[in-house]
């Protein structure tokens, strides 16, 4: 706590000399009390009867978040549906067309409903297996270890049994992040993470306080993948960080090492046919990358779990969600501007990062269309310059792993604005030269290739809405228990 402390001055003295300097002050948290939780407790009521104040807060997590205060991340109305990013995103229902994430795929919502969620998705979301619970559940190690290999293909619903019936809908919970008997933070999923820092040459053991309010989060706001063997059953949970540095974990870098092995290729994009990778929540890699804050040594924690007073006392608000539904007061405790001035600079940031994520998105399912094209005209027996086309397939790869890679960060590209502009751009080079590459071999196949690219997007996104439906009543939609 002294260190937390210690920083957050340090920098309001840098960024602001004539902040307030009341913001300060010392946590009361009697660190003693850690003890008392026992060893190998995971449910949170049992560090909640210790730490009940933390406990509640963790709790809000299950309550929608505040509606109209964030512009891209809404919050929602009770009962109100979530957005699915493919509604907001139509060209990535094209894209994405060929497996789960092509059907469903929502914004996220709060830690309490990280299980639940899986189980009202879409079944082709979780059809990987066991492997799929690994940044969900805190039962996650134990289970790993105890399977083995197991746990990565045994079916999802399968490995979840295994839990007591009231735990098997707890998302991230104390365990996750904390040790029972120091409350310091720990890395309890050392067989994804504590494997993947090893790779980029950090030392766990010397991980400051500070540094872990981040590599804490590290745990499931990364992207991974899940290789396959030849019966397409799941092997393991991957980070592909290997040949990175902390501090420097670029998208070039995770391309490559998932173009590195067939094992990596997850999926079929049914519009190219082509066998893709994919990239989820980069949250921990985008902010890594030398962003203004990660530079600054700024946590995630620092922005989203601001100190809040309650009960006369102050604590780290466990209630983790958009920093700008809590009135950015997280901000506060380094920047001297008005929340309404920050958020200005947010929206800004990120209205930035989305006229080109739509340009490119677009630019990118054009591409897949003229591939689409391209194999008709192959199949119907006419030839095309396989040069050109091998030329075209690799920059489009190269394109869309960056658009998904910044499309699947969650912070529309406030977490690193310079470098989230830099991966679309050069998205939209590539995407623009596969583009001639693929027009000039189409036109000399004798193809006349239109100017504007008919995208049939109801095609994607309205047969996406049946699909919905025909899976719908498999669930058995529980709400999770918590004492
Ligand atoms: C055990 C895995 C895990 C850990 C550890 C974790 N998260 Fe999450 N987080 C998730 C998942 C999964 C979701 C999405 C839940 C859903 O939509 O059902 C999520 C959602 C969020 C959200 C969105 C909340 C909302 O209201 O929409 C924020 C913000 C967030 N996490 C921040 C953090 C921060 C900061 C840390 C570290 C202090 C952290 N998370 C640690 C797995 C984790
Ligand atoms: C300097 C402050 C800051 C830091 C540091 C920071 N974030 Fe964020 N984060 C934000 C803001 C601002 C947003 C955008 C929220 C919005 O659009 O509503 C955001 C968005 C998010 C979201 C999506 C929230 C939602 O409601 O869906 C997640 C998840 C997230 N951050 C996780 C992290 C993780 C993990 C880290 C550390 C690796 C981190 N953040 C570091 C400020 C920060
Ligand atoms: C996603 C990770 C995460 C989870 C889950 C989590 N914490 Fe924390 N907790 C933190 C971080 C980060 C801090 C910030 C202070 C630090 O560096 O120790 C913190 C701080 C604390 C502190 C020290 C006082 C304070 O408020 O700063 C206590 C006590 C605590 N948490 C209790 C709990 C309890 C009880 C639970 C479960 C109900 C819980 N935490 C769940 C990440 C987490
Ligand atoms: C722990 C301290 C800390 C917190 C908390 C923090 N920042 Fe910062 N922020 C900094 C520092 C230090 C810089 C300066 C980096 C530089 O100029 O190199 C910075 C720079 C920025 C910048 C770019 C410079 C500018 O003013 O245009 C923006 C925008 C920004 N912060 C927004 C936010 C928002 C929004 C939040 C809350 C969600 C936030 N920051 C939380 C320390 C912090």
């Amino acid at each position: 706590m002294q260190m937390n402390f210690a920083r957050r001055c340090t920098i309001l003295a840098i960024v602001a000399a004539t902040a307030i300097w009341s913001g300060c002050t010392q946590k009361k948290v009697e660190q003693m009390k850690a003890s008392q939780i026992p060893d190998g407790a995971i449910d949170p009521a049992d560090w909640g009867k210790v730490y009940p104040l933390h406990y509640k807060q963790w709790k809000l997590t299950s309550e929608p978040t505040p509606a109209g205060k964030s512009k891209y991340k809404r919050g929602f109305d009770v009962g109100e549906e979530r957005r699915d990013k493919l509604d907001e995103y139509p060209f990535l229902a094209l894209l994405y067309n060929g497996w789960g994430f092509g059907y469903e795929y929502k914004e996220p919502r709060g830690h309490y409903f990280m299980v639940q969620d899986q189980l009202e998705v879409d079944p082709g979301r979780i059809k990987a297996g066991g492997s799929c619970l690994t940044c969900k559940t805190p039962y996650a190690p134990m289970l790993q270890e105890q399977m083995g290999p197991a746990y990565f293909y045994t079916p999802y619903k399968e490995v979840l049994g295994r839990l007591p019936g009231d735990q098997q809908h707890l998302g991230v919970a104390c365990v996750d992040c904390h040790d029972n008997r120091t409350m310091e933070l720990r890395i309890a999923r050392q067989f994804t993470l504590g494997k993947a820092l090893k790779e980029i040459g950090v030392d766990q053991s010397k991980l400051t306080a500070k540094e872990k309010q981040t590599v804490v989060c590290a745990q499931c706001h990364v992207t991974y993948i899940i290789p396959k063997d030849k019966e397409m059953r799941s092997t393991d949970v991957l980070f592909p960080w290997s040949g990175s540095k902390q501090g420097n974990i670029s998208v070039e870098n995770i391309i490559k090492q998932i173009k590195s092995s067939p094992a990596n290729l997850e999926w079929t994009q049914s519009v190219t046919g082509f066998k893709m990778g994919f990239i989820r929540h980069p949250e921990y890699e985008l902010f890594s990358n030398n962003s203004p804050h990660w530079a600054a040594e700024v946590t995630c924690a620092d922005c989203h779990m601001p100190t809040i007073k309650a009960q006369g006392e102050e604590l780290s608000d466990h209630r983790i969600m958009s920093p700008l539904k809590s009135d950015l007061s997280a901000c506060a405790a380094c920047h001297t501007e008005s929340p309404d001035a920050l958020r200005a600079k947010v929206y800004s940031i990120q209205d930035n990062t989305i006229v080109l994520y739509l340009k490119t998105g677009y630019a990118t399912a054009a591409v897949a269309k003229l591939f689409e094209m391209a194999n008709k005209v192959e199949a119907s027996g006419r030839k095309i310059d396989r040069n050109l086309y091998a030329q075209a397939k690799e920059g489009y790869e190269q394109g869309f792993y960056r658009l998904v890679f910044i499309g699947a960060e969650n912070s529309t590209g406030f977490h690193n604005p310079d470098e989230a502009t830099r991966v679309l751009n050069d998205a939209s080079r590539y995407i623009a030269s596969a583009d001639a590459q693929l027009r000039r071999m189409l036109t000399q196949a004798g193809e006349r290739v239109p100017e504007k690219i008919d995208l049939e997007l109801p095609k994607y996104t309205e047969g996406r809405g049946a699909k919905k439906l025909r899976f719908r009543p498999e669930h058995e939609i529980k709400s999770p228990v918590i004492k």
